[in-house]
């Protein structure tokens, strides 16, 4: 427990931790299991080239997001790659898509990939959601397609997403990497626009070391996501598409399949963790939990907060570097809008308000099923410390600073 600023470490006191609380451990599942499917794959011999492990956690994958098809791939930001470059999407270089300012840059690098032009939009100041009414502004003969993105497991407003890209004949697909689980009202996010893509990272809710997966309803493009997934081979065993290698193996679905086990326990255990977060957040100026809309489910994988320094009296950047010190490795995410990267930053003048405010207050939390209840009390408390003091925690880093300047 800290009672002043002299307590905090970044001042000289403990950390609070004896070992890192990290964001985006991995969710490993029982390791038995995945031991006993390695085995299995080295048994069969059969360790990549959709062997037995792909096609089970593809069927799994595609039952819980409630489609026909998961095409399993090595990692989310090919599997948009691939649609981008669909003939469906039928881009040329120079055409457009639009993406959301709030994103990690795997979405718009997809799109720039490919030859095509991010059209970067702004998103909700309160979800950090793609707007949709600055999509429609977005428009030009150019555009080819939609990409929203389900930040934090939230459900984009897909119908009216959905209504925008069938009015202008646009694609309309969805990054969903940080979705797994998640539903909009009662349908699992997985079926919306003609493709969602989930990312299997080793720091996301279900994790296979690296990997990702296009789902969709589409039986055409399904089939050729599965043949351009494998050199361009279609079913025929003749080469129909331009291909690359983007199969996903069969250690990486050993550990898919192991970490999606366990997921609905981390589903419980990730709500609990949000809610004693909000309890113990409750009513320290300026930090805000990121709240989530109640008839929408959320996989709770990531704890958001936002922090409004007029109001807590100290940067979000300072509270991060409060909390390093302690050895909470919080994370200010997205800590960019993608018009802000060098890439994209055609217009150097352009200002998307919401995703630069959201950028300089969003941090995220430790969480996850290594988190208990002892250490959101120690984080929250951190957090309490640093904010009670906040204008004297601000004023003695500058001191601090400024004396290293000096030196
Ligand atoms: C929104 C979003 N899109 C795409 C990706 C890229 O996923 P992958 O690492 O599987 O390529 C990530 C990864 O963090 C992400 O958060």
């Amino acid at each position: 427990m800290k009672h002043g600023t002299q307590d905090l470490a970044l001042f000289g006191g403990t950390p609070a931790f004896v070992e890192d609380r990290r964001v985006g451990r991995p969710n490993q599942g029982d390791r038995r299991r995945f031991l006993d499917r390695m085995n299995q794959a080295l048994d069969n011999e059969w360790l990549s080239n959709m062997g037995p492990l792909m096609h089970e956690f593809e069927d799994r994958v595609a039952e819980l997001a409630g489609v026909r098809h998961c095409v399993s791939l090595c990692n989310a930001t090919v599997a948009l790659q691939m649609l981008i470059g669909d003939e469906a999407t039928g881009g040329a270089p120079g055409d457009e898509v639009i993406v959301p300012a709030l994103t990690f840059p795997a979405t718009a690098h997809a799109v720039g990939w490919r030859g095509l032009r991010p059209v970067v939009c702004d998103v909700d100041p309160v979800t950090g959601l793609i707007d949709p009414e600055q999509v429609e502004t977005l428009i030009t003969p150019r555009t080819r397609a939609i990409i929203g993105v389900h930040v934090w497991g939230q459900a984009c407003d897909v119908g009216r997403l959905e209504k925008i890209a069938e009015s202008n004949g646009l694609r309309l697909y969805f990054d969903a990497a940080p979705a797994l689980g998640c539903t909009h009202n009662d349908t699992p996010i997985g079926g919306f626009g003609n493709a969602e893509v989930f990312s299997f990272h080793a720091t996301k809710i279900v994790n296979s070391f690296e990997g990702g997966a296009i789902v969709t309803d589409d039986d055409a493009l399904a089939e050729r996501m599965r043949a351009v997934r494998n050199f361009g081979f279609g079913p025929d065993g003749r080469v129909g598409h331009i291909g690359t290698n983007a199969k996903l193996n069969e250690v990486a679905a050993a550990m898919g399949l192991t970490s999606l086990d366990a997921l609905a326990d981390t589903m419980i255990h990730n709500r609990a963790n949000y809610e004693l977060y909000r309890a113990e957040l409750a009513g320290i100026p300026g930090v805000r939990p990121v709240e989530y809309a109640s008839q929408h489910r959320n996989n709770h994988h990531y704890m958001m907060i936002t922090v409004d320094e007029a109001a807590a009296g100290l940067h979000r950047d300072l509270l991060l570097g409060v909390l390093r010190a302690e050895r909470i490795l919080a994370q200010p995410y997205f800590p960019q809008g993608m018009h802000q990267l060098q890439p994209y930053a055609e217009d150097p003048g352009r200002s998307l308000p919401h995703a630069e405010e959201l950028c300089g207050q969003l941090l995220a939390l430790p969480t996850g099923p290594a988190v208990g209840a002892d250490d959101i009390k120690t984080i929250s408390d951190a957090i309490r410390v640093a904010v009670a003091n906040g204008p004297e925690v601000t004023s003695l880093h500058r001191a601090r600073t400024a004396a290293d300047v000096d030196e």
